[in-house]
């Protein structure tokens, strides 16, 4: 394969890469453990700063998913773990427009009111459920990595979310999870150096759902890529 590109090839790659979005809304069909083995073992393939493979995947189904699904709402309503650091307050303007148009998307598309509160609670809860799919995966790395490691485990998990795409299934990647890393240690029994990083939902989408209808937007290569040493277009 290496080195050689057909239009087949170049045409099925691009097509999983776009067909992939965000599905939080799923069937209730169960996934074969060897399926999720597949898919790990493919997403494997992804390249890891001097091969150091710094990534950990929890694969979690039925009761074990329904137990910590419970924890991890209990955890979110207890409210007493503190905010989880994943965007910096406040979020650079340019950073937060994209997030508002996001939410704005994302609330109109469910329904819910962006003023209302409670309902918008409610919606987040559902991440803790894995959004009802059969499949839960939480991604740890070892906390004493730096930044550049956490870089080697998105492309793992983008890898994941790829092949699953390719089977027919549906993801959704959720930081939401990264601030209940002491629910998580603990039903997980991790180690004490592992660090939850994000996790997944994973299963058969529910195709007719509005909200696995959302196809956010993308900024055009032409506003996020400097060319430097080509001759003007
Ligand atoms: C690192 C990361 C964390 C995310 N966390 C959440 C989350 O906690 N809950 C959620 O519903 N979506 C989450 N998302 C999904 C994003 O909202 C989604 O990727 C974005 O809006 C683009 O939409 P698309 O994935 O459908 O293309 C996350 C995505 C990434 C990459």
């Amino acid at each position: 394969m290496t080195g050689t590109r057909t239009e087949d090839t170049t045409r099925v790659v691009d097509g999983v890469l776009r067909a992939r979005r965000s599905l939080r809304a799923f069937r209730p069909d169960p996934v074969p453990r060897a399926l999720l083995e597949d898919i790990l073992d493919v997403a494997s393939s992804a390249p890891s700063n001097s091969n150091t493979q710094p990534w950990r995947v929890h694969v979690l189904a039925g009761a074990a998913k329904d137990a910590i699904g419970d924890a991890l709402v209990a955890a979110f309503r207890d409210n007493s773990l503190p905010p989880s650091p994943h965007f910096p307050e406040p979020l650079p303007e340019e950073h937060a427009q994209r997030q508002r148009d996001f939410g704005a998307t994302y609330y109109r598309t469910l329904g819910i009111d962006i003023a209302d509160m409670a309902s918008r609670m409610r919606q987040t809860e559902k991440n803790f459920h894995f959004f009802g799919a059969p499949v839960g995966l939480i991604f740890t790395i070892d906390r004493r990595l730096a930044p550049h490691s956490w870089l080697d485990l998105g492309l793992l998990v983008q890898n994941v979310m790829i092949a699953a795409t390719a089977r027919g299934l549906g993801t959704c990647p959720q930081v939401s999870f990264a601030r209940f890393h002491p629910v998580l240690a603990q039903h997980l029994a991790m180690t004490e150096h592992e660090v939850t990083v994000c996790g997944m939902s994973l299963g058969y989408p529910e195709a007719e759902a509005a909200v696995n209808r959302m196809a956010m937007p993308r900024r055009a290569p032409r506003d996020f890529a400097n060319f430097e040493g080509f001759m003007a277009p």
